[in-house]
């Protein structure tokens, strides 16, 4: 069954069940009513014929007694069925009927007690329902007959059946008004659950940029909102996906592209040293042409290089080193492009710190890739800082990022080593590139754009951590965590 029809049922089921409820009481209440009403009015009445036939029953003038009694009964032709007077021994003396008297009506009780005054119930006569009001005919204190007065039951039914007609217009009204809700309420909770449902096949079926628009705000516009940002996760995970299989297919090809690249590089570098070998010294012209093309060629062969760096996944040969040491052997062999550059450099070491487990050559690549962006952010001079100090790791920066976990526990000790530059920093949406292979800001020729990528792989790969902060104008920040080295 379809919540909406489930909703209007079970509206109409309720509204239904009160309803009958509510007849039930209805019709209990005229009844009560009404016999209330025959005991206090119609009492009296009966009371009064007592009183005012008592002679004529002493003396037992029937003909006088029906005279009056027809008289009566005209009066209230349309309440009064039959009107009986019986005399002390209980014979009847006189009726209201033309016809033979109903034999039932012979059978009735007569005889009152002390202190009786009347007495009411129902009968069926003649296949009609009849109530029946007996009253004594007393002459001071001795029963000297009976009156009953048969009223018709049903003019008391009909009293009933009026307001059972207009209770069940009222009902009739109510269940479309409850149907009417009930519609409402299905519109306002079924069609936004319709939409949700849409909207998540729609999904399923892969258009991941579906959203729904429910404006409300009560809980289904808050499960609208949270299926939004569901979506929306989903969508950048699969992005994400998607991406980092690009990546991998890149990093195929370019490995695949470097290794051909390579073997004639170095072909055309030997041709260059023989045939520069072979001009007549004091060419100056020919001389600055080979060195443009030596130049050219150790350029295309760095790109080469880096190239293969970004795509292989090799084994490292880690061993204990001095971060310290690693750093300032790098140093020395950028150290005359600071000096150009008007780059003051500050290292600040911490000594006696422990020792790392490291590959020396490819962490001195990362250190040397780490100098040349801090560089090449500071074209007008600038500062850069070199930092190494002991620290814990704190597990909570890091939560969410199962490689970064698995590698460091929280409290783990680690040594922390800081590149800081005082250079142009990095914007923020830059930031969340800069990882990314072939992402580069510098002029074609100038960057391939995978230093920080390669960077990003060997520290991955040393089982450390890489963080950027970074602010435009003011400068960078490069801070790599790094395992110590256990003194086995
Ligand atoms: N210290 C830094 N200050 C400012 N920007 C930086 C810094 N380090 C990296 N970047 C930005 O990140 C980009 C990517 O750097 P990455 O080292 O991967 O490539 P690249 O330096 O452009 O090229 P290559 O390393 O081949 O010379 C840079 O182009 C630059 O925009
Ligand atoms: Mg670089």
């Amino acid at each position: 069954m379809k919540l909406r029809h489930k909703i209007i049922s079970s509206f109409i089921l309720v509204i239904a069940v009160l309803s009958i409820v509510n007849i039930l009481s209805v019709v209990y209440a005229i009844n009560h009513n009404q016999e209330k009403r025959l005991q206090e009015e119609e009492v009296l009445f009966a009371q009064d014929l007592a009183a005012r036939f008592v002679r004529d029953v002493v003396e037992d003038k029937a003909d006088a007694l029906t005279d009056a009694l027809f008289k009566d009964k005209k009066l209230r032709e349309e309440m009064i069925e039959y009107i009986l007077v019986f005399d002390k021994k209980g014979y009847l003396l006189s009726n209201t009927y033309l016809e033979a008297i109903p034999k039932q009506l012979l059978k009735l009780n007569n005889q009152f007690a002390r202190g009786e005054n009347f007495r009411l119930q129902k009968i069926v006569n003649r296949k009609v329902f009849v109530y029946d009001i007996a009253v004594p005919v007393r002459e001071g204190i001795e029963q000297v007959g009976a009156i009953h007065i048969g009223f018709k039951g049903i003019y008391i039914l009909r009293t009933i059946k009026i307001a059972l007609a207009s209770a069940l217009v009222g009902v009739l009204i109510i269940i479309t008004i409850a149907v009417l809700f009930g519609l409402f309420i299905s519109e306002t909770i079924v069609s936004p659950i319709g939409k949700l449902k849409d909207a998540a096949a729609k999904i399923g079926a892969g258009s991941l940029k579906t959203r729904v628009s429910i404006k409300s705000a009560d809980e289904i516009g808050a499960l609208a909102d949270s299926f939004n940002r569901m979506a929306a996760r989903l969508e950048e995970t699969t992005a994400l996906m998607i991406q980092a299989e690009k990546f991998e297919a890149i990093g195929r090809l370019a490995s695949g592209v470097a290794h051909e690249v390579k073997n004639p590089l170095g072909v055309i570098l030997q041709g260059i040293n023989y045939l520069e070998g072979n001009i007549p010294s004091g060419n100056k012209e020919a001389s600055e042409v080979f060195q443009l093309i030596k130049d050219s060629i150790v350029r295309a062969d760095n790109i080469v290089r880096m190239l293969l760096d970004f795509s292989r996944v090799d084994e490292l040969y880690m061993r204990p080193e001095d971060a310290n040491i690693l750093m300032d052997n790098s140093l020395l062999l950028v150290q005359q492009i600071a000096r150009l550059e008007n780059i003051e450099i500050v290292r600040d070491y911490q000594m006696g710190i422990p020792k790392i487990l490291a590959d020396k050559s490819r962490l001195e690549q990362v250190f040397i890739n780490l100098f040349t962006n801090a560089f090449n952010a500071m074209p007008g001079g600038g500062r850069l800082t070199l930092r190494s100090y002991l620290c814990r790791f704190d597990g909570s920066v890091y939560e969410g990022d199962k490689i970064k976990k698995d590698f460091f526990n929280p409290g783990e000790e680690t040594v922390a080593v800081e590149v800081e530059d005082t250079g142009q920093g990095i914007s923020e949406d830059n930031l969340k590139k800069i990882f990314e292979p072939f992402f580069t800001t510098k002029g074609p020729g100038k960057g391939t754009g995978l230093g920080l990528s390669v960077t990003n792989n060997i520290i991955k790969l040393h089982g450390g951590i890489i963080e950027i902060t970074s602010q435009l104008a003011k400068g960078t920040k490069i801070k790599l965590l790094f395992k110590v080295a256990r003194s086995e």
